[in-house]
């Protein structure tokens, strides 16, 4: 029998973004300096046909920072946006527009959604896979490999646990002073740092590619990283 993950603590990071949801875009990209260029990362290393009308799954959409940028990439593309908070989702409606043929959103947690298989050619999430437990990460990388279609991508920007501790330890230093000099205030600091702790499960990168290897995927790697911020990938074989 597999794992049961129904009393996850989803609801609560989703109750939390609620909370946060209006200030959400204006104190990410304070607390995260390289945000938009990280963005631009994930968004470079996804190797599609621009014009194709593609299916692509984001998980963790938030305010739709990431999808806005992915309906410009990807103009003839079908977006279906998973989010566990509804008003982080309404925010992200106000970006896109209404639902459509071409765009979805659906409220729901990562470990609970269930999609057809091979529904998509493209899988992507920014900053929001680290809310998952680690126990929880494997399990969705196999759902994942099962919802895209063979030769399609994962893409993730993420952040990244350091190791050994002293590397963690030194990223976090190096965040806060990078933060205080982006502007962010002792209220953004305190914000993040409280959420780290009470919501957040960062797991190295080579635990990822562990994950994604045991789940069948090929071509594992990263491609930019900087402090804990990290953007990697994989695809899943053509031929099984
Ligand atoms: C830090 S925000 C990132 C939002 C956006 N992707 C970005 O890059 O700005 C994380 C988002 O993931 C969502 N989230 C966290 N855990 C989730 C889960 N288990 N299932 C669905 N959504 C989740 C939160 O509600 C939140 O909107």
């Amino acid at each position: 029998m597999g794992a049961d993950f129904s009393q996850t603590p989803e609801a609560s990071v989703g109750d939390f973004f609620d909370r946060v949801s209006e200030d959400y875009d204006q104190s990410i990209r304070k607390a995260i300096p390289p945000y938009r260029e990280m963005l631009d990362a994930l968004l470079g290393y996804c190797f599609l046909g621009v014009e194709k009308p593609l299916r692509i799954l984001e998980l963790g959409c938030g305010t739709g920072n990431l999808s806005v940028l992915l309906r410009a990439l990807f103009p003839n593309a079908r977006l279906t946006l998973v989010d566990l908070s509804p008003d982080m989702l309404k925010l992200a409606a106000v970006k896109l527009g209404a639902e459509s043929e071409q765009l979805q959103l659906l409220q729901g947690g990562f470990m609970e959604v269930s999609f057809q298989p091979e529904s998509f050619d493209l899988v992507i999430s920014s900053m929001a896979l680290h809310h998952l437990r680690d126990a929880e990460k494997p399990v969705l990388y196999e759902r994942i490999f099962q919802w895209l279609k063979p030769g399609g991508l994962f893409r993730c920007a993420d952040e990244v646990l350091g190791v050994p501790e002293s590397v963690h330890l030194e990223n976090m230093r190096r965040w806060e002073i990078w933060a205080r000099q982006n502007g962010a205030t002792e209220a953004d600091i305190q914000l993040w740092s409280d959420h780290a702790e009470q919501y957040d499960h960062y797991a190295p990168l080579q635990a990822h590619f562990q994950w994604l290897t045991t789940s069948g995927f090929q071509d594992v790697e990263a491609y930019w990283r900087n402090l804990m911020w990290t953007v990697f990938g994989a695809s899943r074989p053509i031929e099984p």
